[in-house]
């Protein structure tokens, strides 16, 4: 079920291709969410960051794969105004109000593209003495080295404008199932 119909033309925008479909996110995230269940026992207490607004729906899916008690907190970090370039310019609206000092942080993004957003969020969360930091981002497009390799990555997305599964461009798309190529 690909509803590309009326979704498909939003902001005048049209789909490409379908690179990620609805299932196969979802076996990726129980992988993920496998492993990470694997990796922490309750005495971590782990607390899941998810980066506001894109990972929203692959944070909703992966906390609720994993078999572990966690916290779930966000930060809001703006790079990208409605174009398709990143600025390299990082704002940040909302920092998570969680308590990180010895607990097991999980930074979970919805997609490492220039870096510079996890390159500017690891030593913020650093710096709020977790025990452990690690970032689990659902693409990554490898077309810079960052600071901080994540520990899980979903899939190596291809240089390609992605939306859907909380994407957006320009604010729309976020809501699909699946992930298209603009
Ligand atoms: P970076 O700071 O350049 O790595 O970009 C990080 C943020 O830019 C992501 O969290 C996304 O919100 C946004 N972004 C980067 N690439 C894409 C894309 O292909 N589609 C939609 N948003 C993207
Ligand atoms: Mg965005």
């Amino acid at each position: 079920m690909l509803h590309l119909t009326e979704n498909s033309q939003l902001g005048g925008q049209a789909i490409r291709r379908v690179v990620y479909s609805a299932e196969a996110i979802q076996a990726r995230v129980e992988e993920l969410a496998a492993d990470l269940s694997r990796t922490y026992t309750a005495a971590d207490r782990l607390l899941m960051v998810g980066t506001l607004k894109g990972s929203f729906v692959f944070l909703s899916d992966l906390v609720r794969a994993i078999d572990l008690p966690l916290h779930v907190d966000f930060v809001l970090a703006s790079s990208y105004g409605a174009g398709k370039v990143s600025t390299g310019e990082v704002r940040f609206l909302y920092d998570p109000s969680a308590e990180m000092k010895g607990r097991a942080v999980v930074l979970v993004e919805d997609i490492v593209d220039s870096g510079a957003t996890l390159n500017r969020l690891i030593p913020r969360l650093g710096a709020r003495e977790p025990t452990s930091l690690e970032v689990c981002t659902l693409l990554h497009k490898h077309l810079a080295p960052v600071d901080q390799e994540p520990r899980w990555v979903g899939f190596d997305a291809p240089d390609e404008f992605l939306v859907g599964y909380g994407l957006d461009y320009a604010e729309d798309f976020r809501h699909l199932p699946y992930i298209a190529s603009l």
